[in-house]
């Protein structure tokens, strides 16, 4: 299965998943890596990776819809089956989301549909709540919607700092997204079509 990671920051999702591919976690290879943000740090980690990058602005392009049908061409280019969100801080539009329908991820740092969108980590601590968590779901339009395939909590204690939070879910999602993305390849056999 070839496997396209969207990414807009530090990477460290591409980074666990790129190494399940390696060890063999996965059974996959992580062919091409979308910043959309030239620059971050997610682009380094691919070329050490030895991973193809494009990265790109979407303000250099006149729509969504434009810089949507540059990336199904790279997509297709690269034969990429399956796409999966790490950090990509933009909504999917629906030319992506067509010819790539079932078979794009997203990670989310919270237990959905609690504290969607933006700073849910953050949202969690000014709810104060106990519990918060990782999801990871299939993408549809929406933000951070769509049907979830795998969760896990994680507990804020008191004397939990937003520092301490956020190592804790990285933690988490550093393995639950290469198992639950091998989880969809077993499961989704036969979809690929490039
Ligand atoms: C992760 O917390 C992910 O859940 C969220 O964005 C963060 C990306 O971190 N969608 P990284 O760039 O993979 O380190």
């Amino acid at each position: 299965t070839n496997i396209a990671v969207f990414a807009s920051g530090n990477g460290s999702n591409f980074q666990a998943v790129a190494d399940a591919c390696k060890n063999g976690t996965i059974a996959g290879d992580v062919v091409l890596v979308v910043c959309d943000k030239p620059g971050a740090f997610v682009e380094k980690r691919a070329e050490q990776a030895g991973v193809p990058l494009f990265s790109f602005s979407p303000k250099s392009y006149s729509s969504k819809a434009a810089f949507e049908m540059e990336l199904v061409k790279k997509l297709h280019e690269q034969q990429a089956d399956l796409i999966i969100l790490a950090g990509y801080m933009r909504l999917i539009g629906e030319n992506l989301l067509k010819a790539y329908e079932g078979r794009i991820l997203n990670i989310h740092p919270s237990l959905l549909p609690a504290f969607p969108g933006l700073d849910a980590i953050g949202q969690a601590l000014e709810a104060e709540v106990k519990v918060t968590g990782v999801t990871v779901h299939l993408v549809d339009e929406g933000m951070d919607t769509g049907p979830i395939l795998a969760q896990k909590p994680v507990t804020i204690d008191t004397e939990d700092k937003r520092t301490d939070v956020e190592a804790k879910i990285r933690q988490i999602e550093h393995t639950l997204y290469p198992q639950t993305v091998q989880y969809w390849i077993e499961a989704y056999k036969g979809v690929e079509k490039h």
